[in-house]
Formats: C-alpha cells, structure tokens, sequence
C-alpha cells in the first residue's frame, strides 16, 4: 500500500499546472518562454500574477493531495506520509508526462511544508517573502525557504522523518536551481518584474 501511495504521489507532482495554464489560457508552451521554467515564477513573468498565484495555489495543493492521500492509505504512518510529499516534489520537478523535465519544485514543496508544520510553512513562507521583497530574486527566495525549513523543523521536534524528509527536499531545490544560483553569483539572475524572454 505504501508503494501505491508513493507512486500516485509521483503521478500527482507529474501534473504540470504551468504548463496547462499557459497553454489554455494563451497557446503558448511555458518550457519556451522567460526562463523556460515550468512553475508559478515563470508563469507570474509570462502571463502575470492571476495565472501565477493560480499555479502557486494548484503546484502547492499537489504536495499537500499526495500527503494527504498517503495517509488515507496507509493508516497514518509518519514516514510513509512524507515521503509521499517527496515524491510528489520528484514529480513535480522531473514528470513522467513530460520527458523527466519539468519545474524546480519551490511551490510544491510549500505544500509538503504546510503538510510538515503549519508553522514551518509560515515562517519559511515568510523568510522567502521577504528575501523576494528585499532583493526581487525569487530564486534567493526559494533557496531562503528550503535552507529553513529543516531547521525549523529541528527545532519545532517534529518526527525525524519529516526531518530528513526535509533534507532531501532542500537538496532536491539546490539541484534544480543550479542554474540560478550561477546566474546569481555572477549577478545575472533575473529580478521579479524583468520580462526579458533571454535564457539564462
Ligand atoms: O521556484 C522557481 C524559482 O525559484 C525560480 O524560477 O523561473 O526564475 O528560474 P525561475
């Protein structure tokens, strides 16, 4: 029952809201536009804020369904529930729908957050809300947000498995930002509000 849980988690994260959205609602294929990134960023830079708080909303309820639908399955078990939201974040970021390639998880992982400690969610939300405010990188408020996370996860002692659960999802983010974190250190990165189509 546990496989089964994990694996509908994985097919629930392989749902790729940006994409239905830009598709649907201008016929474009978010995959070649702004930073080429399937996820509520590059969605907000491409389409504007409606379509990217939609996909913020829909890519973080996928984290907490999964969650949610494991524990229905499997009784309540701690370590099978998220694992679940880890496997909802590898859907998400690597999607069996669409070649293994797809978004880089920040919004998804919101919702494994919320699923973890409502209180976690709120204070990484907030810390990334306030590193996007100050700096206008929301990769830097990404980063800000999976770096936390575990920490206050140690710190509020909750099961050790949603905290090395919470470790694996920050490598998780560190990967697929790789990009951004070079375009960063070399100060390339884009801003919130730049709508330069180049790729970086
Ligand atoms: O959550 C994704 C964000 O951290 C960066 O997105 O499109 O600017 O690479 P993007």
């Amino acid at each position: 029952m546990v496989l089964l849980a994990w694996v509908i988690s994985y097919f629930i994260g392989s749902i790729s809201f940006s994409y239905l959205i830009t598709k649907k609602i201008a016929g474009i294929d978010i995959r070649s536009q702004g930073s080429g990134n399937m996820g509520a960023t590059n969605t907000l830079r491409v389409l504007g804020k409606g379509p990217g708080i939609a996909v913020l909303v829909l890519d973080a309820t996928k984290g907490l369904l999964a969650m949610g639908t494991t524990h229905l399955l499997t009784g309540g078990d701690p370590l099978a529930y998220a694992v679940s939201g880890l496997f909802a974040i590898a859907g998400h970021n690597w999607p069996i729908f669409f070649g293994f390639r797809g978004g880089k998880g920040i919004a998804t992982t919101l919702g494994v957050a919320l699923g973890f400690s409502p209180l976690a969610f709120l204070i990484g939300g907030i810390a990334a809300v306030i590193t996007i405010m100050i700096t206008r990188y929301v990769s830097l408020g990404s980063l800000i947000l999976v770096t936390i996370l575990p920490i206050v996860i140690f710190v509020l002692d909750k099961p050790i498995a949603f905290l090395w659960t919470s470790l694996v999802l920050t490598v998780f983010a560190y990967i697929r930002h790789h990009n951004n974190i070079r375009n960063l250190l070399a100060g390339t990165e884009r801003k919130l509000g730049d709508k330069t189509n180049r790729k970086l």
